[in-house]
């Protein structure tokens, strides 16, 4: 199935998905291929593997540099690529999305070895998200019926920056993609 929606967003990675994954060894369209790769490797379903594939869409949609977080800018990514999603996809693809920030958050504050295995680029990113969750934020967090699923997909994220690694292309999470969609945008 292929619709208006998911040629646009196939376009989009193949137009501007080679720049740098904000100061990773990869790029952008690599650290979402590998994302989805190791969501669809766990078997998870298929909005859970589209949201891997997709959490960092925001990144693509605004025109900021690669190295905002450097220059001291939160690029609110993961609210722009939410609110972009929500208007295509169910909400089981596009909440993770949302909270992708938030559940590194999460769990630099209840994991105590977390924040010693995030990146360089992700700790200084860390800091300008808000640094690790306060106890009452994690309660709230906990709260969301998607904190799961974010928290899935944060692991992912974090391993998705291998350099070389072969992956499936963008065009073969078409199908997944597909499903989707809301009813309205069939
Ligand atoms: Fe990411």
């Amino acid at each position: 199935m292929t619709t208006a929606v998911v040629d646009q967003i196939v376009v989009l990675f193949n137009q501007h998905g080679n720049s740098q994954y904000g100061g990773e060894a990869v790029s952008q369209v690599e650290h979402a291929l590998q994302s989805a790769l190791l969501a669809s490797n766990a078997g998870l379903d298929a909005a859970e593997v589209v949201a891997a594939l997709l959490h960092d869409i925001g990144h693509l949609l605004h025109h900021l540099p690669d190295d905002a977080p450097e220059q001291g800018i939160d690029d609110h990514h993961e609210d722009l690529g939410a609110a972009w999603l929500a208007r295509h996809l169910i909400p089981e693809a596009v909440e993770p999305v949302r909270l992708h920030v938030a559940a590194k958050r999460y769990l630099c504050a209840v994991e105590a070895d977390y924040y010693s295995r995030l990146s360089g680029p992700s700790i200084t990113s860390l800091e300008l998200q808000g640094g690790p969750m306060s106890p009452a934020e994690t309660h709230d967090f906990e709260r969301n019926p998607h904190h799961r699923a974010a928290v899935t997909l944060r692991r992912f994220d974090e391993q998705a920056k291998i350099p070389g690694l072969a992956t499936p292309r963008i065009e073969d999470f078409a199908p997944l993609l597909g499903q989707c969609l809301l009813e309205r945008t069939l």
